[in-house]
C-alpha cells in the first residue's frame, strides 16, 4: 500500500485524508509533527505558510493543492523532482470535486488521475497558465453558486417566507436544476428554454437579466478572479 503524507490538516487536508485513507496509508503532518517516510507528499497548507516550510524531497511525488504557487517555486523550495500542481475545489468533501492539474517529470500519471478521481472529476491541463483559468472557474466556482443561493434566499424572505422556508426553496430549486444538468441530454440553453415560455414569468426575469448585461458582469467577475490568480503566481 502506497504511503501518503498530507502536510496541513486544515479543511482541505482532512477532506483529502477522509477519502484517501480507503486506499492509501495516510499520515497528516501538522506544524509540530515530523514527516515519516512516504511515497507521495500532498501540500495542503496556505501559500503564506509555504514560505517558511522546510522540506527536502528526494524521490517522493509532490502534489500541491496550493493556490498561487507555481511549479518553479515548488521545485526550488522542496527540491522535489516529480511535481504535480493542482487546483481542486471544495465539493471534493462530498466526492463531487473537480480538479485541474499539471505535472513536471511525472511518469505515474495514472496514479495521479486515480488519486484525483477519488474526489470527483479531474482534467490534466495543457499548460500552467490554464491553472489560473481553472482557479477562476472551478476553484472559485462553488462560491458563485453559494452566492446565488444566498440571493434567492434573501428574495424569498423579502416575499414573506421564513428564513427556514426561504433556504429550503433556494437550495431545492438549485439542487433540482443541478440534477437536470447532471443527467442532461440537451444543451444548457435548451434546458433554459424549456423553463421559459413566450411572454411568461421566467422570460420576464431572464429578459431583464439579459438587458441589464448580467452576462458581462458575471464574466467580468470570473476575469477578475483569473487576474488575481495570475498576480499571486508572480
Ligand atoms: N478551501 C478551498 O476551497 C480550496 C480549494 C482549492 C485549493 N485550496 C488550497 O488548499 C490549501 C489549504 O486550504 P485550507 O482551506 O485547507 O486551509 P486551512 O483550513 O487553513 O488549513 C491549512 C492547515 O495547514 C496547517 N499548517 C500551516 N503551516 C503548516 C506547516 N508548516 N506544517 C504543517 N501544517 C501546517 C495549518 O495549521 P494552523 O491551523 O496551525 O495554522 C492548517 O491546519 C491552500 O493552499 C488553498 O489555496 C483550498
Amino acid at each position: 500500500m502506497k504511503k501518503i503524507a498530507i502536510i496541513g490538516g486544515g479543511k482541505m487536508g482532512t477532506a483529502l485524508a477522509a477519502k484517501l485513507k480507503k486506499e492509501f496509508s495516510i499520515q497528516i503532518v501538522g506544524r509540530d509533527s515530523k514527516m515519516k517516510p512516504c511515497d507521495i507528499v500532498i501540500l495542503a497548507i496556505k501559500p503564506q505558510d509555504f514560505e517558511s516550510l522546510e522540506l527536502n524531497l528526494q524521490n517522493e511525488l509532490l502534489i500541491s493543492i496550493m493556490a498561487g504557487v507555481n511549479l518553479k517555486k515548488l521545485a526550488e523550495k522542496t527540491c522535489a523532482k516529480k511535481i504535480v500542481r493542482s487546483m481542486p475545489n471544495l465539493p471534493l468533501r462530498v466526492g463531487a470535486g473537480f480538479t485541474g492539474w499539471i505535472s513536471k517529470n511525472v511518469k505515474e500519471k495514472k496514479l495521479v488521475k486515480d488519486i484525483f478521481s477519488m474526489f470527483g472529476e479531474e482534467i490534466e491541463l495543457k499548460n500552467e497558465d490554464a491553472i489560473n483559468a481553472i482557479t477562476a472557474l472551478s476553484g472559485s466556482g462553488p462560491a458563485y453558486f453559494f452566492y446565488l443561493c444566498e440571493l434567492m434566499t434573501e428574495q424569498a424572505c423579502h416575499f414573506g417566507f421564513s428564513k427556514k422556508d426561504a433556504e429550503k426553496i433556494a437550495s431545492n430549486t438549485l439542487l433540482g436544476a443541478a440534477e437536470l444538468v447532471r443527467n442532461k441530454t440537451e444543451s444548457f440553453a435548451d434546458l433554459r428554454a424549456s423553463v421559459s415560455s413566450k411572454k411568461g414569468t421566467t422570460e420576464a426575469a431572464l429578459n431583464y437579466f439579459i438587458r441589464s448585461n448580467f452576462a458581462k458582469l458575471f464574466k467580468d467577475g470570473i476575469n477578475r478572479a483569473k487576474a488575481r490568480s495570475e498576480k499571486l503566481n508572480k
